[in-house]
């Protein structure tokens, strides 16, 4: 079974709480469930985690590498300006893919932009949960015969 890490950036453990129309009622913990009972049925082993932190994530992209196969990672506002996870993801070239629950192209124009995304096989954006199962979906798709 192919290991996958889940990476969720700054104040995605505030789901729930913060600005409910945008990214709806359902708290981190109910993000994780699902996370895990969709990996369960597209057959990968998921690890989940998350940081308010920049190098903490940094840290966990390090750690990533050896150990996973591939990673789905939401890096929040770092998306919009974080060289260093830029770095860390194009470092370990482990497959990524980039998952934004809400539609940042609909959102104020600094969200447009992702710094991280060049170092992602793609992006997925504006799906809510849904993203992080696609993301897993795909990564699974891609990583069968490797
Ligand atoms: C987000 C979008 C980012 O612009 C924002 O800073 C977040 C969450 C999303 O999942 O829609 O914190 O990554």
């Amino acid at each position: 079974m192919k290991n996958i890490l889940v990476i969720n950036g700054p104040n995605i453990n505030l789901l729930g709480i913060r600005e409910k129309n945008v990214y709806g009622a359902k708290d981190y913990a109910d993000l994780c469930a699902f996370i895990l009972q969709q990996a369960e049925e597209i057959g990968v082993n998921v690890k989940i985690c998350q940081s308010n932190y920049e190098g903490e994530l940094v840290g966990f992209i390090q750690d990533a590498y050896g150990k996973y196969d591939g990673i789905v990672i939401n890096p929040a506002a770092y998306t919009h300006y974080s060289v260093a996870i830029l770095d860390a993801l194009k470092g370990v070239a482990l497959p990524a893919i980039e998952v934004h629950l809400s539609n940042v192209h609909a959102r104020e124009e600094f969200r447009h932009k992702s710094v991280t995304a060049p170092a992602c096989l793609g992006q997925i954006c504006g799906l809510g949960f849904m993203g992080y199962a696609l993301a897993m979906r795909a990564l699974a798709a891609l990583l069968e015969n490797k």
